[in-house]
């Protein structure tokens, strides 16, 4: 049943677990192989996605939060029927999925890479068992005591973050002792944290297609952040150009990280800094990268990761992997001081622009922008591709200069 069939037929069912926006295109690309698509979906998302699939099972879940009560309802979808393939889309559907494919015997990365992924002390003791490349770090339980001063006394500046979050929220670099100081007290009742030393060095990710433990498919992708202290994400840049020994070196630090985790199958998202001693790692993750990266990388190589994943979920043949880059593809996200939106400009322009693919802004005039910390307020988006990089560029400086989010300190809100 769960052998590679040519072509997946129409009696094929894929469990998609979490669909939200961001994973319609793995529906999309399921009925294309002719499967049929059940989805277990956040109770509140429901009704949104109900015309897109064959059947929704509403889930007690929660995005990023609730992991227990998305797998409490795969589980009793898998019992209801089997599925071909089961395919959790973001971070709080990756246990419930692996727990299924498990049980199921369905393609998966495994529940020890599900676990690992979900949990980021996980992955710290993990690498440093396998000798792999990544910051000095604390796990503790009590950050404000001495011990732990002590500790990051010796290793400022330093980073504090939750186990398990996403999208930089709760990661906070504490440049000196009294900063650290501050920032313990702040978080003294946050059981278990994480202290690490900050590592410098520009950021990448890796991402993966992954079969049985073998890369099918690597890209790396360039990534610029807010920088100190929250690192929200600004820019990606898919196909970044890397010296031929650095370029070696993330070929290994990826194999390595999948032998770590014990990656069987599926797509797989490790974040790294190129540090002048070699690859650091910040986190892995077995799941859909954010941010648009699944865009890039398809109009990057020219093939549908979404497709590839599902293929790889309902174990269907895989197309031969692409030779190489056919074109130049980055997404941006623009921040914006914090108070009221009294303003929104430029969109239509950018838009008409050749190169962008697609671009919005997500907030609206009356709303407030607080101050950047994650992701979340972040107020624009565009995802630009272009024939070369030089284009790209330009298409990039051309949309941050002609999107315009005007804000005014927000009234009275002492
Ligand atoms: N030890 C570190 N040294 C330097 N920068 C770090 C470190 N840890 C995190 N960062 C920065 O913070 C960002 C978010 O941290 P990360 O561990 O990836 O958490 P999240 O799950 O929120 O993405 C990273 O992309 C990086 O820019
Ligand atoms: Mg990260």
């Amino acid at each position: 049943m769960t052998g590679r069939e040519e072509n997946p037929t129409g009696d094929g069912e894929l469990l998609l677990v979490g669909v939200g926006f961001m994973g319609r295109p793995y529906v999309a690309a399921a009925k294309r192989l002719g499967l049929r698509v059940r989805a277990v979906e956040a109770h509140d998302w429901a009704h949104m996605i109900e015309h897109l699939v064959d059947e929704v099972v509403p889930s007690q879940g929660k995005y990023g939060a609730l992991d227990e009560l998305w797998a409490e309802t795969v589980h009793a979808a898998v019992e209801a029927r089997r599925p071909t393939g089961i395919f959790g889309f973001t971070e709080s559907h990756v246990l419930g999925a692996a727990l299924a494919q498990d049980r199921a015997g369905l393609p998966g990365p495994s529940f020890q890479a599900a676990v690992i992924s979900r949990n980021k002390a996980l992955q710290r003791g993990r690498f440093r068992t396998h000798g792999i490349g990544q910051p000095e770090f604390l796990l503790t339980d009590d950050v404000a005591a001495p011990a732990a001063a002590e500790w990051a006394g010796t290793r400022l500046p330093v980073v504090l973050k939750p186990l398990s979050s996403a999208g930089s929220d709760g990661v906070e670099l504490a440049p000196d002792a009294a900063a650290f100081a501050a920032a313990a007290a702040r978080r003294a009742s946050e059981r278990p944290i994480l202290v690490e030393q900050a590592v410098e060095g520009p950021e990448y990710s890796w991402e993966a297609l992954v079969r049985d433990g073998e890369v099918w498919f690597a890209n790396v992708t360039a990534k610029t952040t807010t920088g100190a202290p929250h690192f929200v994400e600004l820019e990606h840049r898919a196909a970044a150009p890397l010296p031929p020994a650095d370029a070696e070196r993330v070929a290994a630090l990826g194999r390595a990280v999948l032998d770590a985790i014990g990656m069987r199958t599926g797509i797989v998202h490790l974040e790294f800094r190129l540090t002048s001693e070699g690859p650091a790692v910040m986190e892995v993750a077995v799941r859909t990268p954010g941010d648009y990266i699944m865009e890039l990388c398809s109009l990057t190589y020219g093939i549908d990761w979404f497709e590839m994943v599902v293929r790889l979920a309902v174990g269907a043949e895989l197309p031969a992997p692409p030779e190489g880059p056919v074109r130049h593809a980055a997404s941006l996200f623009v921040v914006s001081d914090p108070g009221e939106v009294v303003a929104l400009d430029g969109l239509d322009e950018v838009r008409a622009h050749p190169a962008v693919v697609d671009a919005a802004f997500r907030v609206s005039v009356g709303d407030t922008v607080g101050r950047t910390s994650s992701s979340l307020q972040r107020t624009a988006y565009a995802v630009l591709a272009a024939d070369s990089a030089e284009e790209l560029e330009e298409a990039i400086a051309f949309t941050r200069r002609t999107l315009s989010i005007k804000t005014v300190p927000a009234a009275t809100e002492e």
